[in-house]
């Protein structure tokens, strides 16, 4: 840590040099560096706490927690001082004496007397003291440790902070390091979402789940509780939502994008009754979390549908959904049945969550239904309406009015703005950045959930080995390097940013054990998001508090994903593509192989960039001496004639696959999750490259690679051709196909006579629009394309 602020200082002294200069010799530089971590910083080497603290600063003692100590209290903290208590006994397997304050009768009574000469933990509120919203001063010194909150949520989350240090000394004593933490959060929305529908989760892991975000200072829980493939919510008005909706008839095998779909043909589902929701909700505010309970409409409604099927448009027969998807049975919004349904189920909802808001879902709701519904139809004239989006505005502005009238807020996903909606909803933009930007300038209130940043069903790693998860790849170090208030809002718009919330999204989630996998660590980083100052960031310390943290995770039997520090690559092209490794783990070395073999502690030491100049299979390890660390890191490397070469694109890549054209001749060939930034993706259009040799080459064999997943709303070509000429003007077709059978990667590899030639042209023709039936359908379908190989 030192260091670096030597290095900070040292950076200033270079740039403004004159004023700081004088200041750097006129001071010794002990008192230099105590003033910079002072005032620069508050990282403490031994305060490893997540959230980062607002200041932090231990003394270099120990603290150790004696089995007499005494817990002291006002009577408003009780509930607080057995929290700490427990937290205490978890470690100690014994209670420690508690007394409230001021109970002098008390410690008479239990024979404490001599207590008050003891070792005191005392909690206490003082609003002046402590001047910022559940803001806490944690105080430890030899005799005493003491935290003082602002409100009864900062004496928690000072408590959080302390079982966070809480640790066994080397004489096997409870200790903590001695010091002070004064610390507030930057967002008074810390969330964190679940969704129960697609997979259900017992009573006593959501406990655990709650008990989790609240020791690391998350404020919400957002209780995702309606979905296409299961309603989780007792509703008592309606018994058919109990033992119609909450069930399935079986549920999907492997990835959605597998097909045929195949089924495990088991009944599944279950529903949280409204005594275990009490329940919930009692025990998440007894930890200062907030419990957002949302119910899905119009969309996503399959399984209440199943239930009540005059509610659809179509009158139904409908079946709870056994797969994931976005599907065009919806709620109708033209019959008033329909609204007469949801303010029934809201009255009920509202019964069950004091928080103030209620999450009304809004995304993902195709309009194909209510344009052939004369109901829907008869609506959108009545009102006045435009079309079928401004029929989604009304549906939901009657429902946020229905809220207001029993005062309560609404939230909605972003796509409720696009049918305009009372600016007294605020959005949660899961859709981007770009949609929470648009929200704020537009005068709403917006918890920033961008999915490419915050949806923690996304892989965190590339290793072949993980477990399937939804796609896309959102590593430990993306998510922290996530910043909720975006350069583009100005200080009145970021005014509006009211915090952030991490998805949890469980269709490839089907076990508890597989959630805390997804999870943690990641919700640690968004912890630290929601909670830190922006200056405080620090990956590097952020990781070494996150080891510290291991112990705890272990302790509370967290199944966290233990691969952070794994090895990642970086690939440079340049005349030749070369790959660098790197790993976040201190002490550790790097060992490879390039003949796919497994690499032991004798194999070649990584010591910087490998050139990739022929094909090969790169497996590689970290080791701390001989000791093999995480899993074996694996690239496959594709030589072949067109490598480097220069490519031209008649239609730039577009979306989140608008990668440059020539990662389609790096050697490196796209694997089938299409998460590892090599597949170009173009959305409704051709790929259509021109690839020069540079000079006249003798050529006997083309290959391309395609995906072909209807699923993901990605289509081979209708048509692929591979043509070739020496001048760039005269092509000559050398190969040509219509069929392509695989659904995953379709390796289309062509061989003709060898022909002298300078220029390579591929086209695949996009089939444009998903036909009827497909999934998607009538929308732009992906043409995703990698590597080109040319021998
Ligand atoms: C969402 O992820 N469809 C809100
Ligand atoms: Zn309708």
């Amino acid at each position: 840590m030192q260091t670096k602020y030597i290095g900070m200082i040292f950076g200033k002294k270079r740039n403004i040099s004159g004023q700081y200069l004088k200041f750097f010799f006129r001071w010794p530089l002990a008192l230099v560096l105590l003033f910079s971590s002072m005032v620069l910083h508050a990282q403490d080497s031994l305060f490893k706490v997540i959230p980062e603290p607002v200041y932090a600063k231990s003394t270099g003692q120990e603290m150790d927690i004696h089995p007499e100590s005494i817990i002291i209290y006002p009577e408003s903290l009780s509930a607080n001082a057995s929290l700490l208590n427990e937290a205490i006994r978890s470690y100690t397997g014994y209670l420690l004496p508690l007394m409230m304050e001021g109970d002098h009768a008390l410690s008479v009574k239990s024979g404490r007397k001599e207590a008050f000469n003891k070792q005191k933990l005392v909690l206490t509120m003082d609003s002046i003291k402590v001047k910022e919203k559940s803001g806490y001063q944690l105080l430890i010194q030899k005799d005493q440790i003491s935290i003082i909150g602002h409100d009864p949520s900062g004496v928690f989350y000072g408590i959080q902070s302390l079982i966070q240090l809480l640790h066994r000394s080397s004489k096997n004593i409870l200790s903590v390091p001695q010091g002070e933490i004064r610390d507030y959060p930057r967002f008074n929305y810390r969330g964190m979402h679940l969704d129960v529908g697609r997979h259900f989760y017992s009573v006593d892991f959501l406990k655990k789940f709650i008990d989790l975000l609240a020791l690391y200072k998350f404020n919400i829980f957002h209780w995702h509780l309606t979905e296409d493939q299961g309603w989780r919510i007792e509703i008592k008005k309606y018994p058919r939502l109990q033992s119609v909706a909450a069930w399935r008839s079986g549920t999907i095998i492997g990835h959605k994008k597998e097909t045929p779909h195949t089924f495990d043909g088991k009944k599944y589902g279950g529903y949280y009754t409204q005594e275990q929701i009490k329940e919930i909700v009692a025990y998440a505010g007894s930890k200062y979390v907030n419990v957002l309970p949302e119910i899905e409409m119009p969309g996503h409604a399959l399984a209440a549908l199943a239930a009540y099927p005059e509610l659809g448009c179509t009158g139904g027969p409908y079946q709870t959904a056994r797969f994931w998807g976005v599907f065009d049975d919806v709620f109708c919004a033209g019959n008033e049945e329909v609204y007469k349904f949801m303010e029934d189920v809201l009255d009920e909802v509202i019964s069950l969550f004091p928080y103030a808001y209620v999450h009304i879902g809004g995304d993902e709701c195709p309009k194909l239904k209510w344009k052939n519904c004369p109901k829907c139809q008869q609506r959108i004239k009545t009102e006045g309406l435009k079309d079928e989006h401004e029929l989604q505005g009304y549906f939901m502005n009657r429902i946020e009015r229905y809220l207001a009238s029993k005062n309560k807020k609404a939230i909605g996903w972003d796509e409720v703005l696009e049918g305009g909606i009372s600016k007294n909803t605020t959005i949660m933009n899961w859709r981007g950045e770009q949609s929470g930007i648009a929200a704020a300038k537009a005068g709403y209130e917006v918890i920033m959930t961008p999915e490419n940043l915050l949806y923690l069903d996304y892989y965190q790693s590339l290793n072949k080995n993980e477990p399937v998860a939804a796609g896309n790849y959102t590593p430990l170090s993306k998510v922290y390097a996530y910043e909720p208030v975006p350069d583009a809002l100005s200080k009145d718009e970021a005014s509006y940013i009211k915090g952030i919330q991490a998805g949890v999204w469980t269709e490839y989630m089907s076990d508890e054990k597989h959630l805390e996998y997804m999870v943690f660590p990641r919700a640690l980083a968004v912890s630290e998001i929601g909670w830190s100052e922006k200056g405080k960031k620090d990956y590097t310390w952020f990781l070494k508090k996150l080891r510290h943290q291991e112990a705890l995770l272990k302790k509370k039997e967290v199944n966290y994903y233990p691969y952070f520090d794994e090895i990642t690559a970086d690939f440079r092209n340049g005349n030749a593509i070369s790959i660098s490794l790197k790993s976040t783990l201190p002490n550790a070395v790097i060992r490879y192989t390039i003949d796919g073999t497994k690499p032991s502690p004798a194999s070649k030491l990584y010591e910087g960039p490998i050139s990739l100049d022929h094909t090969l299979e790169l497996n590689a390890q970290l080791f701390i001496g001989n000791h093999a660390i995480g899993r074996i890191f694996n690239q496959y490397f594709q030589h072949h004639l067109g490598l480097y070469k220069e490519i031209t694109l008649k239609n730039t890549a577009t979306g989140k696959y608008n990668f440059p054209a020539n990662l389609l001749l790096n050697g490196l060939v796209g694997h089938h999750r299409f998460n590892d930034s090599q597949w170009l993706g173009f959305s409704g259009k051709d790929l259509d490259a021109v690839i020069d040799l540079g000079k006249l080459t003798e050529v006997s064999a083309i290959g391309i690679n395609l995906l072909n997943y209807h699923w993901q709303r990605m289509w081979a070509p209708k048509q692929l051709r591979f043509m070739v000429s020496i001048d760039g003007k005269d092509f000559k077709e050398v190969y040509t196909q219509e069929n392509f059978d695989i659904n995953g990667i379709n390796k289309v590899r062509a061989r003709f006579p060898k022909e002298e030639i300078r220029y390579v042209r591929v086209i695949g023709e996009n089939i444009g629009t998903i036909p009827k039936g497909g999934y998607g359908e009538g929308e732009k379908a992906w043409l995703m394309a990698d590597e080109i190989i040319i021998n």
